[in-house]
């Protein structure tokens, strides 16, 4: 391991997602466990900015990786886009005596980490953060996999009522441009429909499949809508061209919004996260830099940096496959 590093600051950026406390502890308790120190940056880029920073020890961190949200705030920096802002950050990170930064964020984040590093040749090492799963490198970003069991347990609750009610629900979920919450969510609920970004179902079909299902004896349905999807319509439209089209139907819409981002993570999330937070301080301190760390088959992986914002996780188009049998 590299001596020339002592102190790595770790913030949190974009938008938060359960499993980014678990990784700071995760940062905080791997820096302690190779003496080194470990400083937080409170509200991403924005506390790196204005120096608000706070060491940070294993008991810092203690009952944290239980807890939603992140203990470090979160932000999306204007400033940071600037080159005078990016300088002033340099300016405090160096004053503190701090040597490596991680990220835990998503593209955006990593956009922000990949410019900074080029600038000023500082070592920095991304750990996927987002409920949205669309990161290029990781089968699973922080906060996906509970955003999933959070989605699918409201969707239980709408069925109880769409059931008694004989009601047809559109469902939208988040996960920006990409329909991997939604896709596995809606598998995972048992939706009769899935609308992601991915693939053009198509208003026709739609419709075709909703009559094929009224017709089999079907008397409430779920569709769950990606928010991202572009199909044209949004969930609010959806409805009142499928009531137009198909009066026979009783139309609820349900948007479940930011409750997606929130809740305790997963065991799945808990142990992604201290797996990543592990291999992203001991990567800095073999003098690595400018990769993210992830996992593919179970196994921790590096992936430079540039790619993983570039690229996108793709979708398991045999996922579609198995939702159209399923809805038979
Ligand atoms: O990237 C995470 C995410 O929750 C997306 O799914 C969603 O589109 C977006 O952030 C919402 O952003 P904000 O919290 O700024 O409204």
């Amino acid at each position: 391991m590299s001596n020339t590093i002592k102190k790595i600051a770790v913030l949190t950026s974009g938008g938060d997602a359960p499993g980014m406390n678990a990784a700071i502890r995760s940062v905080v308790r791997t820096c302690a466990y190779h003496g080194i120190d470990c400083v937080g940056i409170y509200r991403g880029y924005q506390g790196m900015i204005e120096g608000d920073f706070k060491e940070m020890g294993p008991r810092t961190v203690n009952n944290i990786i239980n807890k939603g949200g992140t203990i470090l705030k979160s932000a999306r920096s204007k400033d940071f886009q600037t080159s005078e802002g990016r300088k002033l950050a340099y300016k405090h990170l160096t004053e503190a005596g701090i040597s490596a930064l991680i990220v835990i964020g998503g593209d955006g984040s990593f956009t922000g980490a990949q410019v900074f590093s080029k600038e000023f040749n500082f070592p920095v090492m991304g750990i996927p953060g987002t409920i949205d799963n669309d990161i290029f490198g990781t089968s699973h970003t922080l906060g996906y996999d509970t955003a999933l069991n959070t989605v699918i347990e409201c969707i239980d609750k709408i069925r109880d009522t769409a059931s008694s009610h004989n009601r047809l629900f559109f469902i939208e979920v988040m996960g920006r441009d990409a329909g991997h919450i939604a896709l596995n969510a809606g598998i995972g609920s048992g939706a009769e429909e899935i609308l992601i970004p991915e693939e053009d179902l198509g208003l026709d079909r739609l419709l075709e499949s909703l009559q094929k299902s009224k017709a089999s004896g079907k008397s409430s349905s779920i569709v769950v809508v990606a928010e991202g999807d572009k199909m044209g319509k949004n969930v609010f439209e959806l409805k009142d061209y499928i009531e137009e089209h198909l009066p026979e139907y009783d139309i609820r819409v349900s948007v479940l919004g930011h409750m997606q981002r929130g809740g305790a993570p997963s065991c799945f999330d808990r142990v992604l996260a201290s797996r990543l937070g592990v291999k992203a301080v001991e990567s800095i301190l073999e003098g690595k830099s400018n990769f993210m760390v992830g996992i593919s088959k179970d196994e921790v992986t590096l992936t430079p940096l540039e790619q993983a914002i570039k690229g996108h996780y793709p979708i398991d188009m045999e996922l579609l496959r198995v939702s159209d049998i399923m809805s038979t």
